[in-house]
């Protein structure tokens, strides 16, 4: 694969199952000798250079068995949309503390951990925000990745462990509306970033959004150029396709106001 580099010899990925690790899952094997895959539901038969290990992420033990032995993470895993607070909270905040304890007691030295432009989903979509501005969450799944962001700086001051936090737009095979035509990520942007933040040789504690090379953009990446990310997709080749499916937004609706669309309305509260 053009943009792969091989820079690790056990490389843990989590939420293997799931729509990004699937994407993910032949992609990350050039980035590695083992690629360990990992979800709390199953996942098939390990194909060649695969290793399988199943983990609630909320189980500690679980999780302390599956990062045993990995070099680095890539961290998929977890609750993806709004959810009642106490699924979030098991899945994603439990889940990142048992993660990065595993991680340290394990001695992984680097981990790229799947955030959300939801952290910052209350911002307009007026405005153009980069990695220091405050986050300002727009629901319970937000505010768990803004967690799991801090709760890596604390690993990063105490304990020495990189992260890349990547808040990651929209990644789908294309976008599916005018919204996701500023926040659209193509899967093989999203693997050459991965593949940026797990080979650049000092990564420390960084923020990064995860887009592709978008003409309409919220993001300004320019504070993360040491990850040496280069978009090579872009959503401009489906706007017109997207703009005669969709209608005009109304510009009174929160969800055409805010940077996080749908999600500053979503969930049980
Ligand atoms: N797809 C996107 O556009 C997007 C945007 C922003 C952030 N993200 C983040 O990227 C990651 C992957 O997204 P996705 O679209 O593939 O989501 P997904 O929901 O398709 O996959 C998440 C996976 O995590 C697993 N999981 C959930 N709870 C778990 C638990 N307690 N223990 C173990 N595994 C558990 C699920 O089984 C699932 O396979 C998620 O962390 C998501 O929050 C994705």
């Amino acid at each position: 694969m053009e943009n792969t580099l091989k820079t690790h010899h056990r490389l843990l990925l989590t939420g293997a199952a799931g729509g990004l690790g699937t994407a993910l899952r032949d992609r990350l094997k050039g980035n590695c000798d083992v690629l360990r895959l990992s979800d709390k539901v199953g996942l098939g038969e390990a194909q060649a250079g695969e290793e399988i290990v199943l983990a609630d992420l909320s189980n500690a033990a679980e999780v302390d068995a599956m990062v045993a032995g990995v070099d680095t993470i890539v961290h998929m895993g977890g609750i993806s949309v709004e959810a009642p607070f106490a699924a979030i909270l098991q899945a994603n905040i439990v889940g990142a503390y048992n993660l990065y304890e595993a991680a340290r007691k394990h001695g992984v030295k680097r981990v790229v951990f799947a955030s959300s432009n939801h952290v910052t989903g209350f911002y307009k979509q007026s405005e153009t925000i980069h990695a220091d501005h405050p986050a300002r969450p727009d629901g319970f799944y937000g505010l768990s990745k803004a967690f799991g962001e801090d709760l890596a700086r604390l690993y990063f001051d105490r304990h020495g462990i990189e992260t890349a936090c990547v808040r990651i737009g929209s990644s789908f095979a294309e976008p599916k509306d005018r919204r996701m035509l500023a926040t659209w990520l193509s899967f093989d942007d999203l693997h050459r970033l991965i593949t940026a933040c797990l080979s650049t040789p000092v990564l420390g504690h960084s923020t990064i959004f995860g887009m592709s090379n978008n003409a309409v953009t919220w993001w300004d990446n320019s504070r993360a150029r040491h990850v040496g990310f280069v978009a090579q997709d872009t959503s401009d080749v489906f706007r017109e396709a997207v703009y005669a499916r969709t209608q005009a937004p109304d510009l009174s609706d929160p969800v055409a106001i805010y940077q996080g669309g749908s999600f500053v309305k979503a969930g049980p509260f």
